[in-house]
C-alpha cells in the first residue's frame, strides 16, 4: 500500500484554514494543523473529529526549527495565515528548504514576487513545487487570463489583459482586514506595463468596467493591488496587465466590522471575475460567476495541493504561477464541476460558449 500524503495547513484555525481543512478531509486526506495558538489548534482538531487523520503542531512564523519539522513531515503545505507581508517569507522559505510543496492564499504582489525572487533556486534544488497566490483574488484571475490566452491562435499579439473583480456582500475576516490595511497603506505599488514590472506610487482612480449583463457597467477601484501583475506575465506574453475591483466590494455596511460573524453569514458573497485579452483590432473575454469567494479560493488551493500530492502536478519544480503550473482551462473546469463558480469563455467567431 502506498503511504498517504500529509497535508500541512498553516493558519489552520482561521476562516480560510478551516475551509481548506474541511475540504481536504472530505477528499479523504490526512492533515497536520499548524499555527501559533496551541488551544485553537486542539479545539479545531476536536471539532473536525477525524481521529488519527488529524494531527496538530504549534509553530510561530519566526520559529525556524518548528517550521522545519513541519515541512519535513508534510508532503504539501497550504499557507492560509495572513497578512502574508508578515507571515509569508519564513513559511515559504522553510518549505523550499525542506522540499515540501507549497501553496498560499496571498494576494499581495510584493509577497508573491518575493517568493519568486528568494525561493526559486532553493525549490528547484530540493524538488518543491511552489505556487504562491493561488486563491480567489490573484489565483482565479491568473487562471482565467491563462484560459483566454490558451484559446488564442497568435498569443504573441496580446497587448493587454484586464482582470476585473465585482464583489458584493464581502465581510472581511481579521486576516482580510489586516491585509487590506497593509495594501491600502502601501506606497510602493507593483504594476505591469509596457512589458515590465514597476514599483512606485500609483494614484488610485475610479474606472468603469462593462461587466456582461446582468451586472452591467460598474464603478471600479484601479489599479487593484493583486498578484496577477507578477504571475500573468510568466505564462502570457502580454505588455500590460490591468487589475480592478468594484467599489461595491466595500459597500456592505459592516464590511470592516464583521470579524466575528459566523461562517454561514460570511459565505453570502456574490462575485464575477471578468477578464479580457485585447490586441489591436480584436479581443476575447471570459468570466467566472459564483457565490462565496472564500470557498472558491479554498477549493482552488486544495485542488492544486491534491494534484501535486498525487503526482498530477506540473512537470517542472520551483516557484510557478497558477497558470504556469496547471493547464488553466481544464483546472477551472474542474473547479466549476465542484461548484466553485460557473465559467464562460467568449472566444469570438465560432468559439462562443
Ligand atoms: N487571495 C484571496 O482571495 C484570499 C482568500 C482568502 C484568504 N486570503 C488571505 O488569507 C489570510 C487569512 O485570511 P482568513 O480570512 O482566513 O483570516 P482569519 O480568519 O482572520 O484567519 C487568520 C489566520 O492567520 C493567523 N495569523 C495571523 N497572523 C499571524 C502571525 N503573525 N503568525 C501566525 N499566524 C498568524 C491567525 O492566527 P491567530 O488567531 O493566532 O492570529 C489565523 O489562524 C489573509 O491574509 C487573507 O487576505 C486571501
Amino acid at each position: 500500500m502506498t503511504k498517504k500524503s500529509l497535508f500541512a495547513i498553516y493558519g489552520a484555525y482561521g476562516h480560510t484554514g478551516r475551509l481548506v481543512a474541511s475540504e481536504l478531509l472530505a477528499r479523504g486526506e490526512e492533515l497536520l494543523l499548524v499555527g501559533r495558538n496551541v488551544e485553537a489548534l486542539r479545539a479545531l482538531a476536536d471539532e473536525l473529529d477525524a481521529g488519527e487523520r488529524v494531527r496538530t503542531r504549534t509553530a510561530s512564523v519566526d520559529d525556524v526549527a518548528a517550521l522545519r519539522e513541519v515541512m519535513t513531515a508534510a508532503d504539501v503545505v497550504i499557507h492560509c495565515a495572513g497578512p502574508f507581508a508578515i507571515t509569508g517569507a519564513s513559511v515559504a522559505m522553510a518549505a523550499a528548504e525542506a522540499g515540501c510543496h507549497y501553496i498560499d492564499h496571498a494576494l499581495e504582489p510584493h509577497h508573491v514576487k518575493g517568493v519568486f525572487d528568494t525561493a526559486q533556486a532553493t525549490a528547484q534544488r530540493t524538488g518543491a513545487v511552489m505556487i504562491p497566490g493561488l486563491s480567489f483574488y490573484g489565483g482565479l484571475g491568473d487562471l482565467l487570463a491563462g484560459a483566454l490566452a490558451d484559446g488564442i491562435a497568435r498569443i504573441d499579439r496580446i497587448d493587454r489583459i484586464v482582470i476585473a473583480y465585482a464583489v458584493n456582500g464581502w465581510r472581511l475576516t481579521t486576516g482580510a482586514k489586516n491585509t487590506a490595511t497593509h495594501l491600502f497603506a502601501e506606497t510602493e505599488r507593483l504594476t505591469f506595463s509596457e512589458g515590465a514590472l514597476h514599483a512606485g506610487y500609483v494614484e488610485p482612480r475610479n474606472a468603469v468596467f462593462p461587466f456582461p449583463p446582468p451586472l452591467g457597467p460598474r464603478t471600479m477601484i484601479a489599479p487593484f493591488p493583486s498578484c496577477e501583475v507578477v504571475t500573468v506575465p510568466r505564462h502570457v506574453p502580454v505588455r500590460n496587465v490591468d487589475l480592478m475591483l468594484s467599489t461595491s466590494a466595500f459597500e456592505a455596511k459592516d464590511a470592516f466590522e464583521s470579524e466575528h460573524i459566523g461562517a454561514a453569514e460570511r459565505a453570502g458573497t456574490d462575485f464575477t471575475i471578468a477578464a479580457q485579452a485585447i490586441w489591436e483590432g480584436g479581443g476575447v473575454a471570459g468570466q467566472l460567476t459564483g457565490h462565496d469567494l472564500w470557498r472558491a479560493g479554498a477549493l482552488a488551493s486544495v485542488e492544486a495541493a491534491v494534484r501535486i500530492a498525487e503526482g498530477r502536478g506540473p512537470a517542472k519544480t520551483g516557484v510557478l504561477a497558477p497558470g504556469e503550473a496547471f493547464p488553466a482551462e481544464p483546472f477551472l473546469r474542474e473547479l466549476a464541476g465542484q461548484g466553485a463558480f460557473a465559467l464562460t469563455l467568449r472566444r469570438g467567431e465560432g468559439g462562443e460558449e
